[in-house]
């Protein structure tokens, strides 16, 4: 399975060079991180955005509670057949719909919010509205201490805007990853939940 998602990630990336941001699936160290940051140990409901074939989802099912949920948002096709192919686990439902839909499964799932939402779309290479609506959407979907846990490798790109969204935002570079990335934590959100 790693080789054949290694193949698709490079053809999606040669037809939507944009959308899909890289070359190549994130590593598993970062994977593992990114589930540390969240603190999905101890989450109830858990979104991601942007699963690709799924590196990131997998180290987020690992750390997963056995009784608690997790859905991922994923608009290139390919990639949701893929993940629908290859993940079974109850806890795990794929949406192929664009993150801002967050609300409504939201409003359908997890009306106290959700605790963490898990994010690698490449923000730097996309419209700037498309950025804040997904971002807006993001922190208004989390419940009050939730945590919005983006990865990005442009390194100063995004910083600025969670700002607009989130009262705090921290991070920093997690260099065992080719290429290094910027893992950012926003939490309170400036929005209404
Ligand atoms: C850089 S890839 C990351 C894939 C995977 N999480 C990984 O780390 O290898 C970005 C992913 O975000 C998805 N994406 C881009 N815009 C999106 C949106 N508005 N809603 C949901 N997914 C989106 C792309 O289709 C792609 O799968």
């Amino acid at each position: 399975m790693a080789q054949q998602s290694w193949w698709s990630f490079f053809k999606a990336f040669l037809s939507d060079r944009q959308r899909i941001g890289a070359i190549a699936p994130t590593s598993t160290g970062v994977g593992r991180r990114m589930a540390q940051l969240g603190d999905i140990a101890h989450a109830r409901n858990v979104v991601e955005f942007g699963p690709g074939t799924g590196p990131i989802t997998a180290q987020i099912l690992e750390a997963l509670p056995a009784d608690a949920r997790m859905w991922a948002f994923e608009i290139h096709e390919p990639f949701v057949e893929h993940l629908r192919a290859n993940i079974t686990d109850p806890r795990f439902t794929v949406l192929a719909e664009s993150a801002e839909h967050i609300r409504e499964l939201r409003a359908r799932e997890a009306p106290e919010g959700f605790d963490a939402i898990i994010c690698s779309i490449p923000f730097s290479l996309l419209p700037p509205p498309v950025t804040s609506g997904i971002l807006a959407a993001g922190a208004a979907a989390l419940r009050p201490g939730g945590v919005f846990v983006a990865l990005q490798y442009h390194p100063t790109y995004l910083k600025p805007i969670m700002r607009e969204h989130f009262e705090s935002v921290t991070g920093g570079w997690y260099p065992w990853n080719l290429p290094p990335t910027l893992l950012l934590s926003g939490r309170g959100s400036r929005h209404t939940n």
